[in-house]
């Protein structure tokens, strides 16, 4: 068990997910104390704090602390002129909530961002949770006969798997079908061990969702999709999970290398507004890893 000097950790549930508190993060946060989140981070697959009414200045600049972010797509979201790493995603009537599906972000990239970290501005009064799956814990949880058939095996990741589907057909009409064309235009499928070792922690996890996966390689077609269609029943089951409840000031800071997140679009028709940045280089983890090699 980790031990924590300057920070408190407390576990959501036995396999996903710890409550982070004893830090500001409105105020100058330390090197210990990052090092000592991002620890926290490796340990629970993603964390979350509590009332932190952080500006989106403040928001990126913490999560600043961790690797380098990337500048917010105009095209996709709306955007703060003051700090434009910040995604402003607005559910409501002209844009009804479609993300409840399970993925980790950048999957379909040839090289995924290590995190998103995603603030409740506006939550709404009842619904709009947050499912969290550790991808650790769902590879522990398949059967030695199967860990044994996948643990070699490359899947096909593929941005259409998901932007092909009946719910996604409105994102190619109209305004955002430029955004939609280049989006596939930079992506082609691009494969992934179906079950990496963590660069940071060293552990195995399941790298799948039933979103961005389009196929395991090394078996047949037909052997592919059942192996798909059973392992996003596994995927879901309860045991992997913790069910994030969102406050205003929330904030939840995810690891896509080890976890799977669902908006759960259950709120209908009170408006949900988060604040949202993709952190792209896990510099604190690799650092300490040539650390520990050199
Ligand atoms: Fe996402």
């Amino acid at each position: 068990m980790a031990d924590y000097s300057y920070i408190s950790v407390t576990p959501a549930s036995r396999n996903c997910g710890a409550f982070i508190t004893g830090v500001d993060l409105k105020q100058p946060v330390s090197d210990a104390e990052v090092a000592e989140i991002h620890q926290a981070l490796m340990q629970h697959q993603v964390i979350f704090f509590r009332n932190q009414d952080v500006s989106p200045q403040e928001q990126a600049a913490f999560g600043a602390r961790f690797g380098r972010l990337r500048k917010a797509r105009r095209a996709a979201f709306d955007t703060t002129d003051d700090a434009p790493e910040v995604s402003v995603i607005i559910n409501d009537r002209e844009n009804p909530p479609y993300i409840d599906h399970f993925h980790a972000d950048g999957m379909f990239r040839a090289e995924p961002e290590f995190a998103s970290l995603l603030k409740a501005e506006s939550p709404p009064t009842l619904g709009g949770d947050t499912i969290f799956v550790s991808l650790t814990a769902a590879w522990r949880g398949l059967s030695d006969a199967m860990r044994g058939l996948l643990a070699d095996k490359m899947g096909l990741y593929d941005f259409m798997r998901l932007h092909s589907s009946p719910e996604k057909a409105r994102n190619w009409e109209g305004a955002a079908r430029a955004g939609m064309l280049k989006t596939r235009e930079e992506n082609p499928p691009v494969q992934h061990p179906l079950i990496p070792v963590h660069p940071v922690t060293g552990e195995q996890a399941l790298y799948f969702s039933e979103s961005f996966t389009a196929a395991i390689l090394g078996v047949t077609k037909y052997e592919s999709e059942g192996l798909h269609a059973m392992l996003t029943r596994h995927c879901a089951k309860p045991e992997f999970q913790y069910r994030l409840n969102w406050h205003p000031g929330t904030i939840a800071l995810w690891d896509n290398r080890s976890s799977l997140h669902y908006a759960v679009a259950d709120y209908w028709p009170d408006t949900r507004i988060m604040h949202r940045l993709t952190i792209e280089t896990d510099d604190i983890g690799l650092g300490r890893r040539a650390e520990a090699v050199g």
